[in-house]
C-alpha cells in the first residue's frame, strides 16, 4: 500500500475500532461481534508494524499493553487527592447538612451518586489527549501508572468533542466488575496462584502489575465522579459530569438530584435495596452540593470537602446454621478455627464458611454446633460470625472446646501470655509452616521469584521436591517437568489435571536464578526471622555488613543498633543457634547468594558526620530518598530528635512533638528546598 494510503487507513481504522471499543465497553451496546472486531485490529497493528510513524497517539493497539513499568515514579497530584468525610447515619447526615445551611443561606441542591468501592486515579489530558494516570498516594504525591490505565477500554485515550482545551484532571474509580472478578479469580486458582480476597484488591493488585500487557488482559472498569481544570464553563457538578460523559467517560447512571436531606435518605435506602444487584462492589453513597460556586463558598478542610461526604452502608447480614469447625494452621503456626455453615445468600455470593478468629471469640460469642449465627461480609474472602442466635438454641448443645493438639502435625498446642492465638510451636516440621515460610522467602520484597506463586510452592513441597528454602536452588529441569496437581471439579464433579509445562518450568528456573543477584538485605528478610521485617533486616545489614558478623553479634551488639530492641534481639539469638537455620544459610550461600552488604557509593562529603531526623512528607522526593541521599553524602540518619541531632529536615504534616523538641534542643530545622542547596 502506498504511503499516504496506510496513513489514512490507520486514521480511519483507529477512529472506527475506538468508536466500536466505546460502544462496547461505556455504553454497553455492540454493534460489531468480537471477530470482526479483531480482524479491524489486526489490520491496524499489521499497518502500524509497516508504518510506525502513523500511529495515533489513540490506537486502540495500545489498549493490549506490552509496556513494562520497572518502578512506578512517583509525581506530585497538581491538586491533592482528597477523601471525603464518613457518615454511617441520618443523625450525621442532617449535621452535615445543618453545617451547610450554616454557611450557604441559598437554597442547596444536592447531587447523590454511588460510592464505588475501587481504586482511586486521578486522570489528566491534555488538549484532550490522556498524558498521565496517577495513584492517590498519599493524597500528595501518588505512582505514575499510565501504561496499566492505557489499556482499560472504558477510559478514553482521546476525548470527543472539542470543548475542551489545555488541562483538565478527571477523577474515578477503577473498578473489577463482580462477575469478571470471580472468573479471573478462579483462573488463577486454576493456575496456582492464591485468589484476591474481594474486587477492590484485586483491582488494586492490578494496577501496580510490571507488565501492563497482564494489566491488559484483566477485567478491569472505570466510572468517573469529579472534574477540574482552569477556566472551566460548568457551574454544577451535574453539568461536569455531563461534559465527561459526552467526553466519552463512563458515568454512572444511578445518581439523583435532590433538594432536602430526607431525599437524599430515600435515594440512599432506594439503592441500599438494590445494592446487591449490582454488578460491581459499592460501600456507600456519595453526596455533593451540586452548585460549583457554592462549593467554592464551602471550600476544604484540611483532608477533606466541606460540601461532600459519604454515607457508608452498614455490612450486610444474614442468619445461617453452624454445622462444624475446621482448625487451620497458617504460615506462623496460629491455629485458627473457621465455621463450616449451611450456605446461604449474602451480599451476592453463596456463603459456606465463616471465620471464628480464635479461641477467646468463640468463647466470648459462645458459639455452638447447631446454633443459628449472624454472619456479616467485611472486606476479607470469607465473612465473619458476629452473633448467636440464642433464642434458637437446642437444649442439650454444649460448648466448644478448643483442639489441644496441631491439626497439622500433632504437636501440642500453645499460648503465649497476653495473646489470643493457640499456635503450634513446631514451626521446622509443621507443614504449613514450612510452606508459609516457603512462601515468604519467593515474596516479591524478598527474593522476588515471582513465576512461583503460593500455588506452584505448594505444589513443589506436596511432591517433596523442596523442604527448605535452600531446596530451590538445587532443583532441575526434571524435577519440574511434568509435575502435576488435580483440581477437583467444582459443579462439572470433573477434575482437572495441571501439570508443569516446558515455559513453564524455564521460568521458574530462570527467576530463581536471577534471584542470586538479591541483595544481602533482601535475603536477610527473605529467612522470615520472626519479628525481622523489611526496615529491620535493612538496618542489621548496614549496620553488621555481613551475615558473618550479624552471626558472631552478641545482645549487646545488636542492642546497640538503632532501634533494635530486646524482642527482636532475642529473636534472632534464638534463630541462630538452631543448627538446621545454620545449614540453611551455609546452603544459600553455597548456591550464591549474597551474604555481604556491598560498600555504598559515597557521592560527596558535603554532610560528614551530620546528623538528621527526617519527619513529614516532601514533594520532590520521597522521604527514603532523601535519607539515602543523607548517607551518599556521608550524613546519617536517626529516627527521634535529642543532642546529637544537627538538623530535623521538616516535610508536611510532620508531627508537632518533633518541631517542640528540635526548638528545645535548639536542633536547625529546615525545609526540603533548603536540604538540596546543602548539597549544590
Ligand atoms: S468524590 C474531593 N465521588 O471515595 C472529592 N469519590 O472517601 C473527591 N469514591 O477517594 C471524591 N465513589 O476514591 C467521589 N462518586 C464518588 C466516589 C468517590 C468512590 C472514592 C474515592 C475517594 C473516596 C473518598
Amino acid at each position: 500500500m502506498e504511503k499516504e494510503k496506510a496513513k489514512q487507513r490507520i486514521k480511519e481504522l483507529t477512529e472506527q475500532l475506538n468508536h466500536h471499543n466505546f460502544l462496547y465497553y461505556v455504553e454497553a451496546k455492540p454493534i460489531i461481534d468480537d471477530f470482526e472486531f479483531d480482524k479491524l485490529l489486526k489490520e491496524l497493528e499489521d499497518l502500524e508494524k509497516l508504518y510506525p510513524e502513523f500511529q495515533e497517539a489513540d490506537s486502540p493497539s495500545i489498549r493490549v499493553g506490552g509496556q513494562v513499568t520497572k518502578e512506578f515514579i512517583s509525581v506530585e497530584h497538581g491538586y491533592p487527592m482528597l477523601s471525603l468525610g464518613n457518615t454511617y447515619s441520618e443523625e450525621e447526615l442532617i449535621d452535615f447538612d445543618q453545617r451547610v445551611h450554616k454557611l450557604i443561606l441559598d437554597p442547596v441542591e444536592y447531587i447523590c451518586e454511588l460510592k464505588f468501592d475501587g481504586v482511586s486515579i486521578s486522570l489528566i489530558y491534555t488538549n484532550g489527549l490522556l498524558e498521565k494516570a496517577v495513584t492517590r498516594g498519599d493524597g500528595v504525591r501518588g505512582d505514575d501508572v499510565t501504561a496499566n490505565v492505557r489499556t482499560i477500554r472504558s477510559i478514553p485515550l482521546k476525548l470527543k468533542g472539542n470543548d475542551f482545551s489545555g488541562e483538565i484532571v478527571v477523577r474515578g474509580e477503577i473498578i473489577m466488575p463482580r462477575k469478571g472478578f470471580d472468573d479471573f479469580n478462579m483462573e488463577r486458582v486454576e493456575i496456582g496462584e492464591s485468589p484476591f480476597a474481594n474486587p477492590r484488591n484485586a483491582a488494586a493488585g492490578s494496577l501496580k502489575m510490571q507488565d501492563s500487557a497482564e494489566v491488559a488482559k484483566r477485567p478491569l472498569d472505570n466510572f468517573v465522579y469529579y472534574l477540574m481544570g482552569q477556566n472551566l464553563p460548568f457551574k454544577s457538578h451535574k453539568e461536569s459530569i455531563e461534559a465527561l460523559k459526552n467526553w466519552g467517560f463512563k458515568v454512572s447512571a444511578h445518581y439523583r438530584l435532590c433538594n432536602s436531606i430526607d431525599e437524599v435518605i430515600s435515594f440512599i435506602s432506594e439503592i441500599g435495596m438494590l445494592r446487591s444487584k449490582l454488578p460491581y462492589d459499592i460501600d456507600g453513597i456519595v453526596i455533593k452540593v451540586n452548585s460549583l460556586k457554592q462549593q467554592e463558598m464551602l471550600g476544604f478542610t484540611a483532608k477533606s470537602p466541606r460540601w461532600a461526604i459519604s454515607y457508608k452502608y452498614k455490612a450486610e447480614q444474614a442468619t445461617t446454621r453452624l454445622k462444624s469447625i475446621d482448625y487451620q494452621v497458617g504460615r506462623t503456626g496460629a491455629v485458627t478455627p473457621v465455621a463450616n455453615l449451611e450456605p446461604v445468600q449474602l451480599a451476592g455470593t453463596v456463603v459456606k464458611r465463616a471465620s471464628l478468629h480464635n479461641a477467646d471469640v468463640i468463647e466470648k460469642l459462645d458459639v455452638r454446633i447447631g446454633d443459628y449465627v449472624f454472619i456479616e461480609k467485611g472486606g476479607e474472602i470469607i465473612p465473619k460470625i458476629i452473633a448467636v442466635d440464642m433464642s434458637k438454641r437446642d437444649l442439650f448443645s454444649e460448648p466448644v472446646t478448643f483442639l489441644n493438639n496441631c491439626p497439622e502435625c500433632g504437636t501440642l498446642l500453645l499460648r503465649n501470655e497476653g495473646e489470643a492465638a493457640w499456635y503450634c510451636p513446631n514451626d521446622d516440621f509443621c507443614p504449613p509452616q514450612i510452606k508459609g515460610r516457603l512462601e515468604h522467602f519467593i515474596s516479591r520484597k524478598a527474593m522476588n521469584i515471582d513465576s512461583l506463586g503460593e500455588g506452584k510452592i505448594e505444589m513443589l513441597f506436596d511432591h517433596g521436591k523442596v523442604r527448605t528454602v535452600a531446596d530451590l536452588y538445587s532443583l532441575k529441569y526434571e524435577d519440574l517437568f511434568g509435575l502435576e496437581k488435580v483440581i477437583a471439579g467444582k459443579d462439572s464433579g470433573k477434575d482437572k489435571k495441571l501439570s508443569f509445562k516446558e515455559k513453564t518450568v524455564e521460568n521458574i528456573l530462570n527467576a530463581i536464578n536471577t534471584s542470586r543477584n538479591i541483595p544481602f538485605e533482601r535475603v536477610l528478610y527473605a529467612l522470615g526471622i520472626r519479628y525481622v521485617g523489611e526496615t529491620v533486616a535493612k538496618k542489621l545489614a548496614r549496620h553488621f555488613k555481613s551475615m558473618d558478623k550479624l552471626m558472631a553479634a552478641t545482645l549487646d551488639d545488636l542492642l546497640g543498633v538503632e532501634e533494635i530492641g530486646d524482642r527482636i534481639a532475642g529473636s534472632l539469638l534464638e534463630y541462630f543457634l538452631v543448627p538446621a537455620h545454620l545449614q540453611i544459610i551455609s546452603q544459600l550461600r553455597d548456591a550464591g547468594l549474597s551474604m555481604e552488604q556491598p560498600e555504598a557509593a559515597i557521592l560527596s562529603e558535603k554532610l560528614s558526620g551530620r546528623v538528621f531526623v527526617v519527619s513529614g512528607v516532601f514533594s520532590q522526593f520521597s522521604r527514603d530518598q532523601i535519607k539515602q541521599m543523607i548517607e551518599l553524602h556521608g550524613g546519617k540518619n536517626a529516627s527521634s530528635v535529642s543532642g546529637n541531632t544537627d538538623f530535623l529536615l521538616a516535610g508536611d504534616k510532620m508531627g508537632p512533638e518533633k518541631r517542640k523538641k528540635a526548638e528545645q534542643l535548639g536542633v536547625k530545622i529546615i525545609t526540603e528546598e533548603e536540604f538540596i542547596l546543602m548539597l549544590e
